[in-house]
């Protein structure tokens, strides 16, 4: 068995050896040949050693191979490394950014595409991806709302399933397949104000009920690694958290894979305050269960010292070699240390024609129809006159999103080439104004553009002759991401400013947004007719856009994070508690003694679960098959759904719960079910979902599991405002 193997295996190495397994070294350095860069030359020496378990950001089939083969012929034991690397939505050909695939609320199609990424990946040499990420978050000023699954813990538990499962696969030793590492264990997303590696201060029911449960449904799904985060919670930097790794996580959930630290993280340990010195961080980081220290310098240099003083006891780094190694076993590189190392496969991998479709079908499904008043959309095919205007219109590098380390700069389909698929050259571009003065890789608040107008008349100008303006506004896809928290949700920059001149000489504008994050864009849901969400769409951006706009794909999107009105307004989310004095108050408008703000209008712009259709449905008939059940009873939930529209498309069905009274008070709303159903013109479908044990209860303040006979209702529609409801009771 891999247990025994990995035994004798253990029996054989020193105590540096050990410690070995434990690190992981950055990788961009030139491993072909002599080392450009002098001062990384001492990492070859310690792979010679046998003092480096992993690299990461080491690609291509012939590169991982040259590192490999120093682990595997000049070590002592030639224990292969295993090699990670960011593939986050897509390696080469790019998918949609995490937050657009997850409101495509199509979990087949999640699978798909990360199956795809992980077959470009492993191609390359590659094991094992920094990805999913599975942290809810309700705050979009938080730069890293683009790499998750949104708001709404049910929602981020299919979607985490769906991902570790197509990186995975079935069989984690086939050559297509890579080891999903769930992150960032945990709280990452409730990084006070959104403000990027900041701390984290949430009391025991969200962190039980919602940071938590993506995680598990990820260790139940058979994830391989975690990851733990930069922040800290309720005073612990995560890296040296014992309770939620030792006890909660390799105790409770009974994980028997390893534990990755982020980047540098166990060394932040030190400014946190929290160990004095790197030899403390070292002793808290590997006494609370963090397995491996990426790029941090720290295990390697006092782990070994540590165990020799008595500090840390040799059997817990046992344990975490262990888990190392078991899945350097699982994923075959013992068997052959080269077998992801194959340059034919990458070359006719990485590209092909089946991956571009791919992920043109996650794109259009991940778009989201926001407005469409007069049915401004879908465009029409016969000559109508159409000017394409702003400045993301013809960009083909934004639509890459943020996490790109493996594909080319420029290669996504712009917008302007997709619509130029449908409309040739009949179309009119103006860009109107720049978003960022120069691009950089790091787009900052100083790069936007502020003053330079220039484009201004002659996109207005351009406007004036059209029927139909296009304008593609939105942020740039650096300026979402790690390290991009923002304190404004408007559009950047002068687009704001662009688009109301616009509007002035021709109402007729279909917004087309591109952005990583939820945005305010109050001004243009009052006053423009038509609005797409479309996200950053990866390799495939503009022919999906264009599908959609053209009415060759019916959208279906549905928001997985609410839209504020104001950046005032957020954290704004569908799941909140009612207060003892919930707003609106009916009995007097005019009392302000209520829960809410006194400067805006008090709903979302647009809510959880929200989007529209070229079509449209209707939601009926909800039923229960009793109204009154036993605590661990299941309820059946039925619905008729009919597209009342005038052509064929798909619906995500709803399913939220209300338990009117908890012992720890519980949410006004909580999604526990849904369903994408497809339905032609007329035609009714019966949806049906269960509610059981595993979606009637709720986390008490010990973290313990608990479901509570009382009132219940439930609610159905296509979105989080649903409003068809039926009740029961649990005894
Ligand atoms: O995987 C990432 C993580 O999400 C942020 N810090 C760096 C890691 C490796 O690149």
């Amino acid at each position: 068995t891999i247990d025994q193997k990995v035994d004798s295996l253990l029996a054989m190495m020193t105590l540096e050896e050990k410690v070995g397994q434990m690190n992981q070294y950055n990788g961009f350095w030139d491993v072909t040949g002599p080392s450009q860069r002098e001062d990384m030359a001492w990492k070859y020496e310690h792979l010679r050693k046998g003092w480096v378990g992993s690299m990461l950001s080491v690609r291509g089939a012939k590169e991982v191979r040259a590192v490999q083969k120093i682990a595997v012929e000049e070590t002592r034991l030639g224990i292969p490394l295993i090699i990670g690397f960011d593939v986050i939505h897509g390696y080469k050909t790019l998918s949609p950014i995490p937050l657009a695939e997850a409101a495509s609320w199509d979990l087949e199609a999640i699978k798909k595409s990360a199956s795809v990424a992980a077959a470009e990946a492993s191609a390359s040499g590659i094991n094992w991806t920094f990805g999913p990420m599975v942290d809810i978050s309700r705050d979009a000023r938080w730069g890293r709302v683009m790499e998750g699954a949104g708001e709404d813990p049910f929602l981020g538990c299919k979607v985490a399933v769906a991902r570790v499962k197509g990186f995975q696969g079935e069989d984690l030793s086939a050559v297509n397949t890579i080891a999903a590492c769930a992150k960032h264990f945990a709280a990452y997303g409730f990084v006070e104000a959104g403000k990027e590696y900041n701390t984290a201060d949430i009391g025991p029911s969200t962190l039980h009920n919602v940071v938590l449960p993506p995680f598990k449904a990820a260790v139940n799904a058979g994830v391989r690694t975690l990851m733990n985060s930069f922040n800290e919670l309720n005073g612990i930097p995560l890296t040296g958290h014992s309770s939620l790794q030792r006890d909660i996580l390799k105790g409770e959930w009974g994980f028997n894979g390893f534990v990755v630290s982020d980047w540098a993280s166990i060394a932040e340990m030190i400014p946190w305050g929290h160990a004095k010195d790197k030899r403390e961080a070292a002793k808290i980081a590997a006494t609370a269960g963090s397995d491996m220290d990426m790029e941090g310098y720290i295990y390697v240099e006092e782990l070994a010292q540590l165990v020799r003083d008595g500090v840390v006891e040799e059997a817990l780094i046992d344990d975490a070699v262990r888990r190392i190694l078991y899945l350097k076993f699982e994923l075959g590189l013992f068997d052959d240390p080269y077998k992801y190392c194959n340059e034919a496969r990458e070359k006719e991998t990485i590209g092909c024609e089946e991956h571009r479709q791919a992920v043109l079908d996650m794109a259009k499904k991940s778009i989201v129809l926001l407005k469409n008043e007069g049915h401004l959309l879908p465009l029409k095919k016969d000559g109508q006159k159409i000017a394409l205007i702003g400045p993301l219109v013809a960009d083909k590098n934004s639509p890459l999103g943020s996490w790109r380390i493996a594909s080319e700069d420029h290669t996504a389909v712009s917008i302007l080439e997709g619509m130029q698929e449908y409309a040739g050259n009949s179309l009119i571009y103006k860009k109107g104004v720049d978003l960022t003065v120069g691009e950089t890789a790091f787009t900052q608040e100083t790069t936007i553009n502020k003053t330079d107008r220039s484009g201004f008349d002659e996109a207005i100008e351009a406007a004036r002759q059209v029927d139909v303006v296009v304008m593609v506004l939105g942020e740039h896809g650096f300026q979402t991401g790690e390290g991009r928290s923002r304190t404004d949700l408007q559009l950047p920059g002068l687009q704001q400013v662009l688009l109301e001149a616009v509007s002035k000489v021709n109402p007729n504008i279909v917004l087309v947004l591109n952005n990583g994050r939820p945005l305010a864009i109050t001004w243009a849901d009052k006053h423009i007719p038509a609005i797409v969400e479309a996200w950053q769409l990866g390799t495939e951006s503009g022919r999906a856009i264009a599908q959609v706009l053209y009415g060759d794909y019916n959208p279906s999107g549905k928001l997985p994070m609410t839209f504020p009105r104001n950046v005032g307004q957020v954290p704004i989310y569908y799941n909140r508690k009612n207060t003892g004095r919930p707003f609106p108050n009916i009995d007097d408008p005019q009392n302000v003694f209520w829960t809410h703000y006194s400067d805006v209008d008090n709903t979302p712009l647009y809510p959880f679960g929200y989007g529209l259709s070229y079509t449209q449905f209707s939601h009926k008939n909800l039923r229960l098959d009793k109204d009154t059940a036993e605590v661990g009873d299941s309820i059946e939930v039925s619905v008729d759904v009919t597209n009342t529209g005038d052509r064929e498309g798909k619906e995500v069905v709803q399913l939220y719960i209300r338990d009117l009274v908890g012992s720890v008070t519980r949410p006004i709303k909580e999604l526990k079910g849904f369903e994408l159903v497809e339905l032609k013109v007329g035609e009714t479908k019966t949806i049906r979902f269960t509610l059981d044990h595993s979606t009637l209860g709720f986390y008490n303040n010990d973290g313990r599991y608990i479901v509570e006979p009382g009132d219940f209702k439930v609610f159905v529609g296509g979105d989080s405002n649903a409003s068809l409801t039926a009740d029961f009771s649990l005894h």
